[in-house]
């Protein structure tokens, strides 16, 4: 391997100092070094990608479609996604001029944020949250504002989103995620609506990823597109909702004139997305087959939810109501480790299952684990077997 010399080092983007060395990332690669582990701690399906959207891909390159297409994505794959955004949550998009296909919804996050954001800005986000907002908002230049929620269940409220909104001089947006990672928590309709009506007065815009808001349980989603459609940014995808996260197709849709500039940043950085990608991803949304195929995921997801809240539940753990995404995030019982981090390395040391410390995704995680229920039904409870054998070991030998 040729050695970079020091001068091209000397001098780089200074945003970027400092990024790479993301705590859960250090937490995982030490978690596989494990004999035999138990990888609670992905955020990703774990089922293939239904056979007819695979065909539809393998039909666009035996086809020949090979050449660039259009930046915002195929015409029919912009209208599939607005036709998908109206008959699941009631939205109104132009396909020509209010929707682009990206690579990903993180394509989609960094087409927003590279918009909205100059040097100094700030972005208001509900706390715990995605790790990957932070970075993308600094390496704008842009400062990440946090507002602990665990007061609250891990719900944003009115209340708390007015103290965030005054504690800023520069806020320039607000980062939403529901059904949430790493919290699983999500939102109804009446508690869209009551933050909307505080964002309304205000000239802020709302990026709101939903990206696992085909993954919701009990009731139904409702986008704050539908409450505030002229200040959100809509990130959306099919990622989660049909285990398609390798190939890399997400949406983003928002009013025109904003749009045009999120078309830009997304065109400079990508081009588009791929052609094959696109093919599948207009058949898993326009299709009837495409719909059955999340409904079989989700009817699978919630029994493995319904286990693992059980059993943890069972042990001690205090988990807020898990009704989105497939993630639990659970406080540790009072008599176990506290802190996340050294009891997650403990555990993993001691019996091999792999959780993630909640810290890392920011304040309010603290003496959280967030662990992933997309893994078999196998894999759950032999891991909650292992979690049981550890909690009684340890109270076991520390019990006075
Ligand atoms: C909240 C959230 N947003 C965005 C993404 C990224 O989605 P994609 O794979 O479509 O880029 C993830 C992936 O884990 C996520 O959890």
């Amino acid at each position: 391997m040729p050695k970079t010399k020091p001068s091209l080092l000397k001098d780089l983007d200074h945003t970027y100092d400092g990024l790479g060395a993301n705590p859960i990332r250090v937490f995982d690669a030490e978690a596989s070094k494990i004999p035999n582990v138990i990888k609670l701690s992905l955020g990703e399906p774990d089922f293939n990608v239904p056979e007819h959207i695979k065909q539809a891909a393998i039909d666009s390159i035996n086809n020949d479609e090979s050449h660039y297409g259009p930046s915002n994505g195929w015409p029919k794959v912009r209208q599939a996604a607005a036709d998908f955004l109206s008959d699941r949550y009631g939205l109104d998009y132009d396909p020509n001029t209010e929707i682009a296909v990206t690579v990903g919804a993180t394509e989609g996050l960094h087409a927003a944020l590279d918009t909205l954001l100059n040097p100094g800005d700030q972005v208001l986000m509900p706390s715990p949250t995605f790790s990957l907002y932070d970075q993308l908002i600094r390496i704008n230049g842009a400062e990440p504002v946090y507002v602990d929620t665990s007061s609250t269940g891990f719900v944003f409220t009115p209340e708390q989103l007015k103290a965030g909104i005054a504690r800023c001089d520069h806020l320039k947006a607000v980062l939403l995620n529901f059904p949430s990672n790493p919290t699983g928590v999500t939102y109804n309709e009446a508690q869209v609506r009551a933050l909307a009506d505080v964002l309304r007065e205000t000239d802020v815009t709302v990026i709101s990823d939903e990206i696992y808001s085909e993954l919701t349980y009990d009731g139904t989603h409702f986008s704050f597109a539908k409450a505030l459609p002229e200040q959100t940014l809509l990130i959306n995808g099919v990622s989660k909702s049909h285990a398609m996260t390798g190939w890399r197709i997400g949406l983003i849709a928002g009013p025109a004139e904003l749009m045009r500039r999120v078309s830009l940043a997304h065109a400079f950085n990508v081009t588009s997305a791929s052609n094959p990608a696109m093919a599948g991803a207009y058949e898993a949304m326009s299709t009837e087959e495409g719909r059955q195929d999340t409904l079989a995921m989700k009817a699978e997801y919630l029994k493995r939810r319904d286990l693992v809240v059980a059993k943890m539940s069972a042990m001690g753990f205090g988990i807020p109501n898990p009704n989105g995404a497939f993630y639990v995030f659970a406080k540790i019982p009072a008599d176990l480790i506290q802190d996340d981090t050294e009891f997650c390395y403990d555990l993993v040391r001691k019996n091999a299952v792999a959780l993630i410390p909640g810290g890392g995704f920011g304040p309010g995680g603290e003496g959280h684990v967030r662990l992933s229920y997309a893994a078999s039904m196998d894999n759950l409870t032999e891991a909650m077997r292992r979690l049981q054998e550890y909690v009684d070991d340890y109270r076991a030998t520390h019990t006075a």
